[in-house]
């Protein structure tokens, strides 16, 4: 309590001693500026003193403006000055640690063209809100909250929630693969996934091979690991299969180990792209020739439009245990609810299980068992078939728009939430800057590419914008592209 060391004197007026009691109490900031002191009547009982010498205290504290009253609310602090808050002051910026400078000077939220109402941007691939199915899920939230109660609000276990993982176990042999000797780990989207995984099995320095451009997110994880990263090209025809084998050859030949590879197969970020099977098998051949175990994104796969279901190079691998599998369904369904999975072998879901459960224990189980629900009920199903039809026709639609209106040397995308665009000796920085002017974004291609490349790409994102909107933003980008050309 604050006046609890309080001693009066029989000396000094009893007003002054609280008046300074107060003052002293505010000035070492152990009443907070705007809180509230307590009434007259409360204080004088507490302190066994007459109210009026409260209130005289008081009226003290008023004409020096430290305090200030309320008609019908009380009487606050209004002391600025608090010198305990000026005298201290850390500099964060001295603290942060290289890791901290790479995450800063990645973060393309931060550093890129924010969204803004009256923008048509085309920046970002998430899907669009207004399609989520609000009453399944709150049917699905009612459902495990009664069928489960406490224990899905209790602590759960780092791999995540049971039924959860057997949904997903059963949801990957679907898709070809075979789940023997693998297991699962629930994690906080793909993102968590590919850092647990590499800040688990690699060292500052290794080595990581990766299409070229790939995820900025991954990007980001391989440099804020310290990974050497090495680029293999991603151009019209699709991954260069030269490249990567004379790269393989030659660090096989320098005697550098490379610790990991990673790869999006299906409607890959930014290009959209879809690795054909054929191209598949060449490359989990050759990544098993090197011994180089893989990590396979599959965040993308459900949304295809057209062509068949592709297997995931996970389901060539049978019994062996050289492909990781991330799975996430923040593209499909909701990824605000952060939540993904590792698919590998048994003993290193073990070892990556500890390390979550070092980390951050586990995903929330109360998120975890409304997916497992929503999951199971059979709305996903509907959701995917509802989503697949809007999505394709956007794709169509903007895939025309781009062919029509935007000169390139060539347009790239399958699927997926976005299209990628190369022009023809343009700076998509500087067409970002015109096109920002007219109320057109999106995301320069750049971000997406290791050693500085991608100067002249561009990857727009659609899932949000209306027909209209696409048409017109990609008319406006058209014509900027032309203006360069005059
Ligand atoms: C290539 C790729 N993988 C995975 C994801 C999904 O990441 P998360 O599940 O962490 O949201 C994205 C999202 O944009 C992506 O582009």
């Amino acid at each position: 309590m604050l006046f609890s060391n309080l001693k009066l004197n029989d000396e000094d007026p009893i007003y002054i001693q609280i008046k300074n009691h107060i003052e002293i109490m505010i000035s070492k900031g152990l009443i907070p500026n705007n809180s509230k002191l307590p009434s007259t009547r409360e204080l004088s009982q507490f302190l066994n003193v007459s109210r009026n010498s409260i209130i005289a205290a008081y009226d003290e504290l008023k004409a020096e403006d430290i305090i200030y009253s309320v008609s019908g609310k009380g009487t606050f602090v209004n002391y600025k000055n608090i010198t305990s808050n000026k005298s201290w002051y850390i500099d964060y910026a001295k603290l942060e640690n290289e890791n901290t400078k790479t995450a800063n000077n990645m973060d393309i939220v931060k550093n890129e063209i924010p969204w803004r109402s009256d923008l048509i941007s085309f920046k970002s691939i998430a899907p669009n809100g207004e399609l989520f199915d609000i009453d399944e899920f709150k049917k699905a939230f009612l459902n495990r909250i009664s069928l489960e109660s406490h224990k899905i609000l209790n602590y759960g276990y780092a791999k995540g929630y049971k039924p959860l993982i057997d949904y997903l176990l059963k949801y990957m042999n679907n898709k070809g693969v075979d789940t023997t000797n693998k297991d699962i780990l629930i994690t906080n989207g793909f993102t968590e996934g590919l850092e647990l995984i590499l800040s688990s099995f690699t060292e500052k320095g290794d080595y990581i091979i990766c299409e070229n451009p790939t995820h900025n997110t991954a990007k980001k994880i391989f440099k804020f690991l310290g990974l050497n990263i090495i680029g293999i090209d991603i151009n019209e025809d699709g991954l260069d299969f030269n490249m990567l084998e004379k790269q393989l050859d030659f660090l096989n030949k320098k005697d550098i180990k490379v610790k990991f590879s990673y790869i999006t197969p299906s409607y890959h970020n930014p290009t959209g792209m879809v690795m054909n099977p054929e191209d598949r098998y060449r490359f989990y051949k050759l990544m098993k020739k090197y011994n180089i175990p893989m990590i396979e994104d599959g965040f993308n796969e459900e949304l295809l439009y057209s062509s068949s279901h592709i297997f995931p190079v996970a389901s060539l691998d049978n019994l062996n245990n050289g492909v990781i599998y991330i799975g996430s369904f923040s593209k499909i369904l909701f990824p605000g609810l952060r939540i993904g999975w590792i698919l590998c072998d048994k003993s290193a879901i073990s070892r990556l299980e500890s390390v979550k459960r070092c980390r951050s224990i586990h995903v929330s189980f109360l998120d975890q068992a409304i997916l497992y629900d929503y999951l199971s009920n059979g709305a996903f199903e509907k959701y995917v078939k509802k989503i697949k039809k809007f999505y394709g026709e956007k794709f169509n639609f903007a895939y025309d728009c781009v062919n029509k209106y935007i000169p390139n040397e060539y347009i790239l995308g399958e699927g997926g939430l976005h299209i990628f665009i190369k022009l023809k000796n343009i700076n998509s920085r500087d067409l970002l800057k015109k096109c920002h002017e007219q109320g057109v974004i999106f995301m320069p291609g750049d971000v997406f590419y290791i050693n500085e490349k991608g100067e002249d790409t561009l990857r727009l994102g659609f899932s949000r914008l209306s027909f209209e909107e696409i048409e017109k933003g990609i008319k406006i980008i058209g014509r900027l592209i032309n203006s360069f050309h005059n």
